[in-house]
């Protein structure tokens, strides 16, 4: 098997790239570098099953030269991040729209399967807990920069289920819940990585808001050890699959939890969101999948706590 992955040099495509090439699989990995980093794919660089293009995965002309020799398409290349959504609205939308339809065109194109990363974010601020794969969108104002995500991969859902229908494209759908682990960079505003950086250089865990907002939080190879078996899933073809833990956690108990697996000394202290963000940044105060789709389909577990989970990354951050 060929696998080309866009974003592969991202935080959960190295995952996947490294159970790939684990199974004998010849992987492609596509990444322009804008929030990726080759240090995540350096240990794979000498296998002679990856190969690595430094490109945009808008580039038609590139990504259809790819795809034209594949059998499956991961699209993850995206702009992601809150930090970098409400900075960057115009590259968020650009990136998120473009490069999905240039991935849709290549993989219909060639009949070849597609698996879309979206977001629970689509669910916005929809209070009916716990989400399942057809509750409505609840979305803020356009004003506010914060919903231009939800808002660019929601058209990515709607636009590849229109290509599957018009073009006959084979595809999966997976919407990621908050997924961690090692690798994931807290630059771009993604909580857990942050605190821990913050916990083990003594620099105060901040938590933004009141902290009462909850998630849940998945390791990166539950979630990678599902998309890889959702793809070559006949009865998951065409269908959209919350993909994440279901355990929640209020950021809170987050960094009461990094302060202990740590062991710092760092206090915990809350800052407003508009001075971690912009005025009236929205959040979401909850955010549940139901995942009961993705067990009946694919058998999919989660297997690590949140405490593995942190010591897991906490021992990347210290090798690194
Ligand atoms: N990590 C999460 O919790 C989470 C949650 C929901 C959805 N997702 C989705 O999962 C996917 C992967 O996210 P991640 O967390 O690994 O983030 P990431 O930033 O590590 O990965 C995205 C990768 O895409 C690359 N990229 C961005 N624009 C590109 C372009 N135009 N051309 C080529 N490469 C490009 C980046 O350089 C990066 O390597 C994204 O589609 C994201 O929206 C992630």
């Amino acid at each position: 098997m060929h696998i080309v992955i866009t974003g592969g040099a991202g935080f959960i495509a190295s995952h996947l790239a490294e159970l790939l090439l684990a199974d004998g699989v010849r992987v492609t990995a596509i990444d322009d570098l804008s929030t990726g980093a080759l240090k995540n794919i350096e240990h794979l660089r000498s296998n002679p099953n990856f190969k690595l293009v430094i490109e945009d995965a808008a580039n038609e002309t590139v990504l259809d030269h790819l795809v034209r020799d594949a059998d499956v398409l991961y699209h993850l290349a995206a702009a992601v991040g809150v930090r970098l959504i409400v900075e960057d609205p115009v590259h968020t939308i650009e990136t998120n729209i473009l490069a999905t339809e240039t991935a849709l065109k290549a993989a219909s194109r060639y009949g070849v399967r597609m698996f879309l990363a979206s977001t629970s974010e689509v669910y916005g601020k929809s209070s009916a807990m716990p989400f399942r794969e057809d509750t409505d969108m609840v979305l803020g104002p356009t004003m506010n920069s914060r919903w231009c995500y939800a808002c660019s991969k929601a058209i990515d859902e709607i636009l590849a289920l229109a290509y599957r229908r018009k073009r006959g494209l084979p595809l999966v759908i997976g919407r990621f819940f908050n997924t961690v682990g090692p690798r994931q960079t807290g630059q771009y505003g993604m909580v857990v990585p942050r605190l821990v950086e913050q916990a083990l250089a003594g620099d105060p865990i901040t938590v933004y808001g009141d902290g009462e907002q909850t998630r849940c939080f998945c390791h990166v190879s539950d979630v990678v050890n599902a998309i890889y078996r959702l793809v070559l899933e006949p009865k998951a073809e065409g269908r959209i699959f919350n993909i994440g833990s279901d355990h929640e956690v209020t950021i809170n108990q987050l960094a009461e939890t990094v302060k202990a697996v740590t062991g710092s000394p760092s206090d915990i202290v809350h800052i407003p969101y508009e001075k971690a963000y912009e005025k009236g940044f929205e959040d979401m105060r909850a955010r549940q999948p139901d995942i009961s789709a993705i067990k009946e389909a694919v058998g999919f577990e989660v297997t690590r706590d949140l405490e593995e989970i942190i010591r897991d990354v906490a021992d990347y951050f210290k090798r690194e």
